[in-house]
């Protein structure tokens, strides 16, 4: 017997763009089975919350959603309600503790049997708890095995966006960083065989995708042999790189230590692939680099940037920090400013240190910088970095780049009016290098690659014009069109 349902699906994302991926192949896994998203948690008889552990207010904010539906169920008898992801790994029997009302705790290696254990949970309302092995309890093959990379055909309808798709090529992370708990959540490093990265790229790109972006928490650790051939990162650009209708190719993120030259040369030699790099630093002071493990000194890390500039000048590179992590001084802190400062990364992400049960850094050192410290740092590091952004950005007025157009910009959206033929509205893009434009023109362009003057920015955007036509005039030369 079926217990009826009335299809809709609620479903809240939050963490990295590897959770992004997941919840568009469940939902459209759900979507094969006659599930339709809606955005009213109320009105949805099956919720889900696909979940990140990477610091404590991320967990924070699906635990206080779920403190919100305690007494859903008293008007929706059918409802259920299902965790997954990094917390689901993380927390396991604790998140039915905390919140007696979930039906379901999946894994990020379990996440092919959300649609059974949805109908198992809403016929016999039993809980279900599908998880992947501890790091610890078993064999190194064993726990690989127990996390199924989940990877299911693609299909149009699930993608958020029709030009953009991202793309797996590897699970897991073997680098044991002390703070962190993705090798927990995510498991084993494990890296997906070409032939299948490549067929799926070609359907990404028979549906339309023009822009791939490859994932893997330290996406330059790629590394697998098919047919007695070795295939790092930059062999697989090479061999995807050909696939017609692809116009741009992305990976994120890279471990510095592993950012060797034949991926650089790839990257400056096939054409598709986007002059941009994401390498976190998480900081510019070797003591706390040490005590995070990462792996390299801040020398290492000049070094790697140092052949970034030579191979490719032309590259955007954008950065990680933590800031406040356990015995940061002043003086390591103004090493991280000091980093930015010569770098002048595109971007920086910045975090506030979060001490995560279960890592190393948890349970051996001391999380003894106080919050108003790790805040005012945060807010040091921002200031720096908006400003080089701003810097950079304005070194762009008057010159022209190239933007892979993705649709309506955000403010287009907001209003919501912009699908009629009214005339030119406000779209975006992005450069080879990832920097955001936005610029007035037709909707349809979505897609394409197209021309922009700039005029004006901001620390995160290119403010332009379409160039509709090149003339030149007398002898002067046309202005150079800049990745
Ligand atoms: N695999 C990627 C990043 C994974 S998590 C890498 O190695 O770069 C994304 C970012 O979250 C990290 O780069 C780090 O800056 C931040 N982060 C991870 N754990 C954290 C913690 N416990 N507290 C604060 N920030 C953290
Ligand atoms: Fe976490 Fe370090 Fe792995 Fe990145 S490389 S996912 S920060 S352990
Ligand atoms: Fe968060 Fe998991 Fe990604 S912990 S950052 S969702 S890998």
């Amino acid at each position: 017997m079926t217990v009826p349902h009335n299809g809709k699906l609620f479903i809240e994302t939050v963490g990295c763009q590897m959770n992004m991926l997941d919840s568009e192949l469940v939902v459209g896994a759900l979507r094969k089975e006659g599930y339709s998203l809606t955005d009213d948690v109320q009105e949805a008889d099956t919720v889900l919350f696909n979940t990140c552990s990477v610091r404590e207010h991320a967990e924070h904010k699906i635990y206080s959603a779920l403190g919100r539906l305690k007494y859903s169920k008293l008007s929706r008898p059918n409802q259920v309600i299902g965790v997954l992801g990094c917390m689901a790994q993380k927390d396991q029997e604790l998140i039915f503790q905390r919140a007696p009302h979930v039906d379901m705790v999946v894994g990020t290696g379990q996440l092919a049997e959300v649609p059974r254990l949805i109908g198992a949970a809403r016929e016999h309302r039993e809980r279900s708890l599908a998880i992947s092995l501890d790091r610890k309890e078993g064999t190194r093959a064993e726990v690989s095995d127990s996390f199924q990379s989940y990877d299911p055909l693609r299909e149009p309808e699930m993608r958020p966006s029709p030009y953009q798709a991202f793309v797996r090529i590897m699970i897991g992370c073997d680098k044991f960083c002390t703070y962190c708990v993705v090798p927990m959540t995510r498991g084993p490093e494990q890296s997906r065989p070409p032939k299948d990265i490549r067929r799926e790229v070609q359907i990404l790109a028979d549906q339309g995708v023009k822009e791939v972006t490859l994932l893997g928490q330290t996406v330059n650790s790629y590394k697998v042999t098919q047919d007695g051939k070795l295939y790092r990162l930059s062999d697989l650009l090479e061999y995807i790189h050909d696939v017609d209708g692809i116009l741009r190719l992305k990976f994120v993120t890279n471990f510095p230590k592993d950012m060797t030259d034949d991926l650089l040369q790839a990257v400056r030699d096939l054409p598709k692939c986007a002059q941009y790099l994401h390498v976190p630093a998480q900081s510019g002071c070797n003591d706390v680099l040490k005590r995070m493990k990462r792996g390299y000194t801040i020398e290492d890390y000049r070094e790697m940037f140092g052949r970034i500039r030579n191979t490719l000048p032309n590259a955007a590179v954008s950065s990680d920090f933590i800031v406040g992590f356990c015995g940061e001084t002043e003086e390591a802190h103004q090493k991280s400013l000091d980093l930015i400062r010569e770098c002048r990364f595109k971007n920086s992400f910045i975090f506030k240190y979060s001490p995560r049960p279960g890592t190393k850094a948890n349970d051996l050192l001391v999380d003894d910088i106080p919050e108003d410290v790790k805040k005012r740092r945060n807010n040091e590091m921002l200031t720096l970095q908006n400003q080089i952004s701003a810097e950079d950005n304005a070194a762009f007025i008057g010159r022209r780049v190239e933007v892979l157009v993705e649709g309506l910009s955000k403010s287009e959206v907001k209003r919501g009016d912009a699908s009629t033929d009214a005339g030119p509205v406000q779209l975006t893009g992005r450069t080879t290098c990832d920097r955001i434009v936005v610029f007035n023109g037709n909707p349809r362009l979505a897609g394409s690659l197209t021309t922009i003057s700039v005029e004006d920015c901001t620390p995160t955007t290119l403010i332009g014009s379409i160039v509709t036509h090149q003339v030149q005039h007398g002898s002067s030369p046309l202005l150079p069109i800049l990745v």
